[in-house]
């Protein structure tokens, strides 16, 4: 299936390679300009960014930017990683080095040899491993677990972390002298929320991609959908806007996507935020009860008993604002609370989700 004509005000790309695509705007032309930069080096590179902001994207754009093109790009998420087995993914381990090692295992430095090893979350690493890592990065060598002999490696070494690292090795997490070993040159991605002119850009290549995966012709955004994109925070960055766009592709009849399909946080974001206090409002007269209110309750956070207690709180708010159209008085008069309390409750929830 060919891909739609997009209605958009946006730029076009300045690259689109396979599934990524690098538009035309502020943030992407510096992003790009320090990618063409290092990429022909064979400097280290730190990459940080807030979760799903786009990080292993660029790691993967540096490797096909690179001399490395062609050769092995492998990516490691050290946050998966458990303690006992972060050093056999890693490094590989011979057959009967440790209970259960039944068979040799070639880990991923090796099977990066030549290529680029991208080091998602490093900031995981146990300090035992860090210290391996290290010797790699020094000697440019590296042994399996329990294998006796040293094995040449020619990797490029990219790393990813959405604390920044010094402040890592400040609280002793992280270790001094691997951090100015990596730290040869480093790519701030700023959060989706700072980047509004890339959010319709992203997001018509994400309804493009999922037009494609789901055989639909989904062409456009209703104008209500583009203000909420824009105005909404994307806690989850790119991750987050192309699992909305997937649904709503989804859920949409039509060739426009409209605010109904999107979920019921994102489109009543705006309506949701009581982050101000309340300006003296106007008595209304709303019914006392809110026994008849059916929707299914969602649950959020039920952790801990606070978080349990906060989300079914929330609940029973959101279910009085839905039924009174958003308006905070009639919510609080509904629920028997004063407006104050209702908005400190709503800020209290938010920033525990925040947390
Ligand atoms: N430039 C881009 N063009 C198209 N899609 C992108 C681009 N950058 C990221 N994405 C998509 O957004 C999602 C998140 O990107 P990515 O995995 O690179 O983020 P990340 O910062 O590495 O996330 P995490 O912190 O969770 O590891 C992925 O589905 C990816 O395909
Ligand atoms: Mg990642």
């Amino acid at each position: 299936m060919s891909a739609p004509a997009l209605s958009t005000g946006v730029k076009p790309p300045l690259v689109q390679s396979g599934e990524y695509i690098f538009g035309d705007t502020p943030t992407f032309r510096q992003i790009l300009q320090q990618i063409d930069l290092v990429a022909p080096t064979n400097y280290s590179v730190i990459i940080y960014g807030e979760s799903g902001s786009g990080k292993e994207a660029i790691a993967q754009e540096i490797h096909k930017r690179s001399k490395r093109k062609g050769k092995p790009f492998v990516a490691i998420d050290c946050g998966a990683l458990s303690k006992e087995l972060a050093g056999s993914e890693l490094f590989g381990h011979e057959k009967g080095s440790f209970t259960g090692a039944l068979n040799q295992k070639i880990g991923s430095f090796e099977l990066a040899n030549s290529g680029t090893i991208f080091l998602d979350e490093v900031a995981n690493l146990s300090y035992d491993i860090q210290v391996s890592l290290l010797r790699v990065v020094q000697e440019r060598k590296m042994r399996r677990v329990g294998g006796t002999k040293d094995i040449e490696l020619d990797v490029r070494i990219i790393i990813a972390s959405n604390e920044k690292l010094w402040d890592a090795t400040r609280k002793g997490k992280f270790r001094e002298d691997l951090y100015h070993r990596f730290n040869e040159f480093s790519i701030d991605v700023p959060p989706l929320r700072q980047r509004p002119d890339d959010i319709m850009l992203f997001a018509n290549h994400f309804l493009q991609q999922t037009n494609a995966e789901l055989g639909k012709y989904v062409t456009r955004y209703s104008a209500e959908v583009e203000s909420i994109f824009k105005s909404y925070v994307w806690y989850g960055n790119l991750r987050e806007l192309k699992n909305v766009i997937k649904r709503a592709t989804l859920l949409t009849d039509g060739e426009q996507v409209e605010a109904s399909s999107l979920p019921f946080e994102i489109s009543h974001f705006n309506k949701l935020q009581f982050d101000k206090q309340p300006e003296p409002a106007a008595v209304h007269t709303v019914p006392n009860t809110i026994d008849d209110l059916t929707e299914t309750p969602r649950t959020i956070s039920e952790t801990t008993l606070k978080g349990a207690s906060i989300d079914a709180e929330y609940e029973m708010i959101l279910r009085a604002l839905k039924k009174v159209n958003f308006n905070k008085s009639k919510a609080a008069k509904l629920l028997n609370i004063d407006r104050k309390t209702l908005y400190n409750k709503m800020k209290q929830y938010q920033e525990f989700n925040n947390q």
